[in-house]
């Protein structure tokens, strides 16, 4: 998959411009604070539905304006595909293809990207809530089912977690056997879609590691131990661990197991690397995981994604830079930084300077 262009009008610092990318590397280079990251963020609008840093989606548009209105045209394997975005105050419209969509679960699986940014590099460092956020974002782009099991699970955990706090005693044992049930079976399809995952992922990051690491340290990640079994036994053992639990959750006012707490196992040569890698150590897994992530939306969708590297090359040394760019030669890559010359020497890129929230010809 690749994208052509991305119109942004009113977004953010953009007013109004058209970025053309080429099929390749793309280097979009400038200052800081001129619209490198927001140019970033429009694309993983288009491919999620959502933005990875705002929190509403009013913060997108331009100051003083009422709208902002983002546009990609991408070329993939069943030809040219549209995808639109106009948002408002109050609400948005999503087109693809010229068709507006209704629900969010038909935004995903459109446009194909992989995100990488200097908060991604802390995967390994930062909490459990990253590394299920990463998960949830990638398996959602690849699998519908998924993602509606995920905000039915979130939807129901939510009302659970209501009905703890309230303490009420007359109902609330006769509520969770019932809602349990339900809770479940979402939640065996999470968990049984992320295990698979990993499993997935576990081997070809592995791979990526020992090329970035020239074979001196092992990477071994892993699903949740918990996660073995098919659907219906996971179904059945959660809902036995939940049953055994309905005191603890009372008295502590939500629910304190299921795939909302689940985490990977993440190995360095033999030693758990949230506790004991080194801030080079783990970005460096950190970027194996997110090369294999790109391998497996091939291997799924069938095409390569479009790989989005924001503001990461200052993080990274010199060698890494290089095994990266080296790495992720034959796709389109979107990648951002404030220096373009020195790690992309003698590559051949399409350069993008951009200045201002305007493309600087
Ligand atoms: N809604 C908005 N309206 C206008 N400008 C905005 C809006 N949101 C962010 N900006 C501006 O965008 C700029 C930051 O752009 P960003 O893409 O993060 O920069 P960088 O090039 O460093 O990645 C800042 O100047 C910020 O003030
Ligand atoms: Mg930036």
């Amino acid at each position: 998959m690749r994208i052509k262009n991305l119109n942004l009008k009113n977004f953010r610092n953009y007013a109004d411009e058209r970025i053309d990318f080429g099929v390749g590397l793309n280097v979009l280079y400038g200052k800081n604070a001129q619209g490198k990251t927001n140019c970033a963020e429009a694309v993983y609008y288009l491919c999620t539905g959502t933005s990875p840093r705002a929190k509403r989606d009013k913060q997108l548009i331009r100051h003083g304006e009422e709208f902002a209105e983002i546009s990609a045209t991408a070329e993939g394997r069943y030809g040219n595909l549209e995808i639109s975005a106009k948002i408002g105050e109050t609400g948005r419209e999503i087109r693809v293809n010229g068709n507006k969509i209704t629900r969010n679960a038909d935004i995903l699986g459109n446009l194909f990207a992989v995100f990488f940014s200097p908060h991604e590099l802390r995967l390994i460092q930062d909490g459990p809530d990253e590394r299920r956020r990463f998960l949830n974002v990638s398996i959602s782009q690849l699998s519908r089912p998924y993602y509606i099991a995920l905000v039915r699970y979130n939807r129901i955990l939510e009302q659970r977690n209501n009905l703890l706090k309230e303490k009420n005693l007359n109902t609330v044992y006769d509520l969770l056997p019932v809602w349990d049930e339900e809770l479940c079976k979402y939640a065996a399809t999470v968990a049984r879609q992320r295990a698979d995952f990993v499993s997935r992922l576990a081997p070809i990051a592995a791979d990526f590691h020992r090329k970035l690491t020239e074979g001196e340290e092992t990477l071994k990640i892993s699903p949740e131990k918990k996660y073995a079994g098919n659907e219906e036994e996971l179904k059945k053992r959660l809902y036995n661990e939940l049953s055994n639990n309905y005191e603890r959750d009372i008295r502590l006012g939500y629910t304190a197991s299921g795939p909302h707490r689940d985490d990977i196992d993440i190995e360095i040569d033999g030693a758990d690397a949230k506790s004991f890698a080194s801030q080079g150590q783990t970005r460096t897994a950190a970027l194996a995981i997110k090369l294999a992530e790109v391998e497996i939306f091939r291997e799924l969708s069938g095409e390569y994604p479009v790989l989005v590297l924001d503001d990461v090359m200052s993080e990274l040394d010199l060698p890494r830079r290089k095994k990266l760019v080296g790495l992720t030669k034959d796709r389109q890559t979107i990648l951002t930084c404030t220096h373009a010359e020195r790690v992309l020497y003698g590559l051949e890129t399409t350069k993008i300077r951009i200045e201002g929230g305007k493309v600087k010809k």
